[in-house]
């Protein structure tokens, strides 16, 4: 098995997926996972292309995919990671920042990883060791030294139950950095700070929104880590929680910065 193999696989199937949900946005059927989480059809469809698309080669392989497969271990040998639609509240209100991620892990470190945006026909890839491109340009961090120079990128969980410390943690943001953008695609945020389109991206999610994003980051010279330290155990490379990834130089002020806020939130919950 050759990894340009995977990787012409992964773009393909990346391409194809992105055609299919572009061509099913006009008539969309939305539904809610635990009555918070849209979800459509096409998130369905793209899901099942992609996965029988890989199986149909590989059968042996193992697949992470957040419709049909979100609780595959992360531990296999031979691991595909697949958000068939990030930024699906976008897609459903016809927003154009949305993207297919196919991400392929072995034995838990990241191999190669494709974000593929079909309404702005831009195509994020990487492969370890090989650097990042967007549509086959090779990209690089902004390289963005100052904090208050910063234009930091954040999401918001469906679940709006941690409100206290996601709004410390965007003060604090807010008033050391240049400005906050909530674009909708953890994925895509992760490929801008790639390209040096963002200087920061901070948030809690899934392995599927940040395992293909997260290597296109590091592989344009990102640093990629946690805003507190790891449990005993943990794999870096597919912890979502408290996600930081920066410019080299953004990296530590930031992580100091948020950690300051998380500390504000657990003294208010201790005195409330
Ligand atoms: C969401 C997006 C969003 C992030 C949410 C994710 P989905 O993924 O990545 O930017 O803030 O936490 O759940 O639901 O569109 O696949």
């Amino acid at each position: 098995m050759h990894e340009t193999n995977l990787l012409t696989l992964a773009m393909r199937l990346a391409s194809q997926a992105g055609e299919l949900i572009a061509s099913q946005r006009q008539a969309l059927s939305v539904s809610f996972k635990d009555g918070t989480e849209l979800v459509t059809q096409a998130d369905v469809a793209a899901d099942r292309l992609i996965t029988e698309g890989i199986l149909t080669i590989y059968p042996d392989h193992q697949i992470l995919s957040e419709e049909l497969n979100p609780e595959q271990a992360t531990d296999a040998e031979h691991l595909w990671i697949i958000a068939p639609i990030d930024g699906t509240v976008n897609f459903a209100h016809k927003h154009p920042q949305v993207a297919v991620s196919i991400a392929y892990y072995h034995k838990g470190k990241a191999r190669l990883g494709v974000v593929h945006n079909p309404f702005l026909q831009e195509t994020f890839h990487a492969q370890a060791g090989k650097g990042a491109r967007l549509n086959d340009q090779p990209i690089r961090v902004s390289g963005k030294e100052e904090l208050k120079r910063a234009l930091v990128a954040t999401g918001f969980p469906y679940v709006k139950d941690e409100l206290p410390l996601l709004m410390n943690r965007l003060h604090t943001v807010l008033q050391n950095c240049a400005d906050v953008r909530r674009l909708g695609s953890a994925a895509l945020d992760i490929c801008w700070l790639a390209c040096g389109r963002l200087d920061v991206y901070y948030e809690s999610v899934k392995p599927w929104d940040f395992a293909a994003a997260q290597l296109i980051a590091r592989e344009a010279g990102a640093i990629t880590g946690h805003i507190h330290p790891l449990p005993a155990g943990a794999n870096p490379e597919l912890c979502g929680d408290n996600l930081l990834m920066s410019t080299p130089a953004l990296f530590k002020p930031l992580q100091a910065l948020l950690q300051q806020a998380d500390q504000l939130t657990s003294k208010q919950a201790a005195t409330a």
